[in-house]
């Protein structure tokens, strides 16, 4: 069978996609950001996942504000980055895998979860920055080291959907991976956040505390976030901080005790706090295809710039 075997939390930032595109990297403001990322791409070629499951928000570019699904999965069979207005990033035609997603598309929808289902769509930066943090950058005309299924969330126009309710479609995720029938060891990404918001006269509001009590729970005491009300995250963690809500589907697919091996949290870049978490399942897929054995404990944290509370008022 299929198996879940660990969860990768990442913020999405659209200006560390460009500072990659043009060359920024060793700048020491960038340098900052993407060295959080070293130990998490080594991560991730030792487990050499074969399909990720990214839990996302497209921000206008694919659905535009006058069509707006609370949940859509991409069941196609490739992904094109879209044009944020700068023309498409210079990343690879994402793939899918159409048949673990149709499975995936059938067992929730019976369980009550009515996605819509996408059999075209484009990706933006929600997507292929947090890709780029973990694969690293890839050429545009390589490939991505494994297929994706894009899970795109509506935290772009109110009402988004609960925590409660996200939670709840990442249980429902984990049952359908879960009664695939392959051996495909999936490993599934929230993205967006942490705290931040990009207009008005809060505009960059940023909440460390608020940050790491929601990374400390979300290893630990999941339970507690689910209640956390919308009106809470917009007063918490700003406009842009509901983005938090897609870690919770990543969460609920997970087992209920996991293994925090790896976190990171720095403030800023652009406007945002930058999270990132990686949750191991403690069986961690070893069942299900016999290839490697746990990595708990072998990552360590980095937290740098933790204390900034505010970066602009
Ligand atoms: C920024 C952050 C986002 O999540 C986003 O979608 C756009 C911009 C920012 O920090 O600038
Ligand atoms: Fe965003």
């Amino acid at each position: 069978m299929a198996r879940i075997i660990a969860g990768v939390g990442s913020s999405h930032v659209p200006a560390i996609g460009a500072a990659l595109d043009n060359g920024k990297t060793e700048e020491p403001y960038w340098k900052r950001v993407f060295s959080g990322f070293e130990k998490s791409q080594e991560w991730m070629r030792d487990t050499k996942p074969d399909v990720a499951i990214i839990v996302y928000n497209d921000h206008a570019s694919a659905f535009s504000v006058d069509l707006i699904p609370t949940f859509a999965l991409g069941c196609a069979a490739e992904f094109p980055p879209a044009d944020e207005g700068w023309g498409p990033r210079p990343v690879p035609v994402v793939k899918g895998h159409p048949a673990l997603a149709s499975h995936i598309a059938q067992s929730v929808i019976l369980d009550e979860f009515d996605l819509t289902i996408c059999n075209k769509m484009e990706v933006d930066h929600g997507m292929t920055v947090p890709m780029n943090l973990l694969f690293g950058k890839v050429d545009r005309h390589a490939h991505w080291p494994c297929p994706v299924i894009p899970l795109a969330v509506n935290v772009v126009m109110y009402p988004p959907p609960t925590g409660h309710r996200c939670f709840m479609l990442g249980q429902a995720i984990k049952k359908a991976v879960e009664s695939y029938p392959d051996d495909l060891r999936v490993v599934i990404f929230g993205t967006g956040g942490l705290s931040h918001q990009i207009s008005g006269p809060r505009a960059g509001l940023i909440n460390s505390k608020w940050d790491k009590n929601f990374l400390d729970n979300l290893s630990k005491d999941p339970q507690r976030l689910v209640k956390i009300p919308h009106i809470d995250y917009m007063r918490e963690a700003g406009a842009e901080g509901i983005e938090m809500v897609m870690w919770l589907i990543m969460r609920g697919a997970l087992d209920d005790k996991v293994d925090e091996v790896y976190r990171f949290y720095t403030v800023p870049a652009s406007n945002t706090a930058v999270g990132h978490i990686i949750l191991e399942n403690r069986a961690r897929g070893a069942k299900a295809a016999g290839k490697r054995k746990p990595a708990a404990g072998k990552l360590k944290r980095a937290a740098a710039g933790a204390k900034v509370e505010r970066v602009r008022s």
